[in-house]
């Protein structure tokens, strides 16, 4: 019996010297396990810092464009705004000759000769002509450069940086919209297949699209008959989008550097090296891939591949 009992208090103070060792294990664990969640978060904020921070440094590509973008309709408004203050001063001078008629201060021979004067001066056909163009061309390059301008703050401003169910497409056209003016000396070609809606960040991948194109744009500087194509469509379950150029193409030294951050062969000034790191970033963040084809001095063709998430971040 003493010895039944010896053996059940060893095997108890063993089993409880076991439990101990696990409870600890697992404090230890469960400690370690919070500072692995704190590090994601810190890693997932730093990445969202340097998204902003590169879309900031593509901001400073775009701005050239833009900058001529939204002068051309400033100058003709501001030309407007000059020939509608000389008809001001002129609709104020006939404004007071018609007060003055009605309230009998001149006659009626004093104010027709006036009248004819003036008309002489500023032929009322031609101004009743002029005025409503005037007015709508103004208008109309108001709201192009309100339009330039909203692009661009939706480009700028910092997104959350969640997904939510939406057509890729949409990202493709903004990105192409807001680098209209950058494509001036480039052919752009685009074709929209009908593709599924994905768990996806529109502003992220638009911000892919906008890098891509840019080296694409930039490659074909030299390029007399430059072409871009860009095609959006979805081929056994997965969605591509293509930015094909003729542009210099690239080495394979290039290729295997392209996304290392800071890595440029372009020159002081033109760029920094980080378009493509972000790109490689925010496709691998959507559980994408990224095919390069390139030959020197034949162009290259720039593949983003996505699988069709249909739950939150699951492949259906
Ligand atoms: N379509 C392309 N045609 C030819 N070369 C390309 C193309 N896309 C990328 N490259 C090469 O890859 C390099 C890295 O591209 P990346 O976009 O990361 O940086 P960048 O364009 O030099 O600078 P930025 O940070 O301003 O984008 C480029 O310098 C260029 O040599
Ligand atoms: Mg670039």
């Amino acid at each position: 019996m003493d010895d039944f009992k010896q053996a059940y208090l060893l095997e108890k103070a063993a089993r409880e010297e076991a439990e101990q060792l696990l409870a600890d294990k697992s404090r230890i664990l469960v400690a370690l396990n919070s500072e692995l969640e704190q590090k994601i978060t810190d890693l997932k904020c730093h990445q969202a810092l340097f998204i902003q921070a590169e879309k900031m440094a593509t901001l400073g590509t775009l701005c050239a464009g833009v900058a001529h973008e939204i002068n051309n309709p400033l100058a003709y408004s501001m030309s407007n705004i000059d020939s509608l203050k000389s008809h001001c001063a002129y609709f104020s001078e006939l404004l007071e000759l018609c007060d003055e008629f009605v309230c009998s201060t001149t006659d009626k021979e004093a104010f027709c000769q006036r009248l004819t004067q003036l008309n002489r001066s500023h032929s009322f056909r031609a101004v009743s002509d002029d005025l409503p163009e005037l007015i709508s061309d103004t208008a109309q390059g108001l709201q192009r450069i309100s339009k330039i301008v909203a692009n661009l703050l939706d480009f700028s401003r910092p997104k959350s940086h969640e997904k939510q169910f939406s057509d890729m497409t949409d990202a493709v056209k903004s990105a192409l919209k807001l680098l209209a003016n950058q494509l001036k000396h480039c052919q752009l070609h685009s074709h929209f297949s009908p593709i599924s809606v994905s768990w996806c960040n529109l502003s992220a991948i638009s911000q892919v699209i906008v890098n891509i194109v840019i080296n694409a744009s930039q490659a074909c500087k030299n390029n007399d008959n430059a072409n871009i194509i860009v095609s959006v469509y979805e081929l056994e379950g997965r969605i591509h989008i293509d930015v094909e150029d003729n542009g210099c193409g690239m080495s394979e030294q290039t290729i295997a550097k392209i996304y290392d951050p800071f890595f440029t062969t372009k020159p002081v000034g033109e760029g920094t090296g980080m378009g493509m790191t972000m790109v490689y970033a925010i496709v691998h963040e959507h559980q994408g891939e990224i095919d390069i084809q390139s030959a020197e001095g034949m162009g290259s063709r720039i593949s983003c591949i996505f699988p069709v998430l249909n739950q939150i971040g699951l492949e259906g």
